[in-house]
């Protein structure tokens, strides 16, 4: 059943080439914001005496009660599209009179206003599962503040950091994609509707009232480009493809970190599976889940691109193919985001492993610096330490089991508080910069963040 379908008399109806042209199946997921600006186009139409107020509320309770089918599961395969299937079941409803609704309005105007609106819905509930997970990480900080790990570059290691200065580095990937998808909804909070199919409407349309009664911010103001534009879209996909890749690169961090070789965090047994034939193990499938699950928003991103490129001005029945990427990358995100809070709730540092295995050449940027103090130039000091690290390895003994006199063949700059220099918690807590690993550094990081959540 079609809103269109005099045009084209007794035509056949090839049902292959109807299913092709049909976008219930895509869209349908979006009826409340079609009812909900159905709503407030009837109002406007009323205003603008259009509709009489009998009319008015005849259409408001038709519209309640089309709403009310649709939720209870009513089949909607005999509607082109869901713009087409409400107006129609309002004529069911309410008889011809459901058909004044449709004065003066295009689909191609409603499909642009019902997508911000649902992004608009939906984005702060992504915004606040991200919260979540930053809160999360916070309370572990907090809990595991006294724990010492190294950290690495080139998956080598390289200097030690607390605990909870790693675990807070995942704290501002996901403060940044918060802040990128507020921008991006202060950037789609525009309303398309009075754009007509794509020149404006020639019955007059109070547009400010129809923006108050959506909740907009403001207006599109060009009637072409409001029914051309997806790129809201676009920059919705793009924020959180850029959540999914931190979240999946975060993902590796712990399958690779809780591995027996690595042995530096615990992940909890409720996210581990076993195998169906070696019953020894315990695997990350839920990590490596997340780690895979941003190839599938990539594709949607990609996916987008392609549907809009070369597209010519102004609206094209192209852009129908954009319902799946939408509703699919916000469905996704979500769910990626309940889940990675659970791992967060998880995560252990393996402290018995991490105090009975310190690594001392960890250490060897503290002894730079310590000759660095004493005046040595840093090239030099840079030198003098890489010497004595492959005179250490040459005697297959760690760095801090040298003694004094054999570090004083190098430099005559080493004195007996050299040892200092070899305890993790020395080098940390003599970092100096603001953002550092130092722990009142870190401790004002964690300040910082509660604070920055406060106020979100
Ligand atoms: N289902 C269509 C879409 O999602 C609505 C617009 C159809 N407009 C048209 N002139 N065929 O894009």
């Amino acid at each position: 059943m079609k809103v269109w379908q005099k045009r084209f008399g007794q035509r056949e109806n090839l049902p292959v080439i109807e299913s092709f042209n049909a976008s219930i199946d895509q869209d349908s997921f979006l009826y409340e914001e079609e009812i909900e600006v159905s709503l407030a186009y009837s109002r406007a139409l009323a205003q603008a005496n259009y509709l009489s107020p009998q009319e008015l509320a005849l259409i408001e309770t038709g519209l309640e009660k089309v709403k009310a089918r649709i939720k209870k599961g009513e089949a909607l395969d005999r509607f082109e599209d869901i713009h087409s299937a409400v107006e129609l079941m309002l004529v069911e409803e309410i008889g011809e009179v459901g058909g004044k609704l449709a004065t003066g309005r295009s689909r191609n105007e409603q499909v642009a206003t019902i997508e911000r609106l649902y992004l608009k819905k939906k984005i702060p509930s992504i915004i606040d599962l991200i919260r979540k997970c930053q809160l999360s990480l916070i309370d572990q900080s907090e809990k595991y503040f006294d724990v010492v790990v190294p950290a690495f570059t080139h998956l080598r290691p390289a200097q030690y950091v607390l605990f909870s200065h790693y675990l807070m580095a995942y704290f501002w990937p996901l403060e940044r994609a918060k802040s990128r998808l507020d921008e991006a909804l202060r950037r789609l909070d525009k309303l398309p509707l009075g754009s007509g199919a794509l020149a404006g409407s020639s019955i007059y349309l109070d547009r400010e009232y129809l923006k108050k009664l959506l909740g907009f911010l403001s207006l599109t103001e060009n009637s072409i480009d409001a029914v051309s534009d997806r790129s809201y879209l676009l920059e919705i996909a793009f924020d959180l493809s850029l959540l999914r890749l931190d979240l999946s690169r975060m993902a590796e961090d712990l399958i690779i970190f809780s591995t027996d070789e690595f042995g530096l965090i615990e992940i909890s047994p409720e996210i581990q599976t076993s195998s169906s034939l070696m019953p020894q193990k315990k695997n990350p499938d839920i990590l490596e889940l997340l780690r895979a699950s941003c190839g599938s928003i990539f594709g949607d991103v990609t996916n987008l691109f392609i549907i809009l490129k070369g597209l010519p001005l102004s609206y094209n029945k192209d852009m129908q193919a954009d319902k799946d990427p939408l509703k699919k990358m916000l469905a996704e995100t979500e769910k990626v985001l309940e889940v990675l809070d659970l791992v967060i709730k998880g995560i252990k540092p393996a402290k018995r492993k991490l105090e009975k295995t310190i690594d001392y050449s960890l250490m060897a940027t503290d002894l730079v610096d310590y000759l660095v103090q004493k005046g040595l130039p840093f090239r030099q000091a840079h030198r003098v330490v890489s010497e004595v690290i492959n005179y250490a390895e040459s005697k297959g003994e760690p760095l801090n089991c040298l003694s004094l006199d054999q570090m004083k063949q190098f430099s005559p700059l080493f004195s007996a508080d050299v040892d200092l220099i070899f305890d993790p918690w020395f080098s940390i807590t003599n970092k100096k910069t603001a953002g550092s690993t130092h722990p009142d550094q870190v401790k004002k990081q964690i300040e910082l963040a509660r604070q920055l959540l406060k106020r979100d």
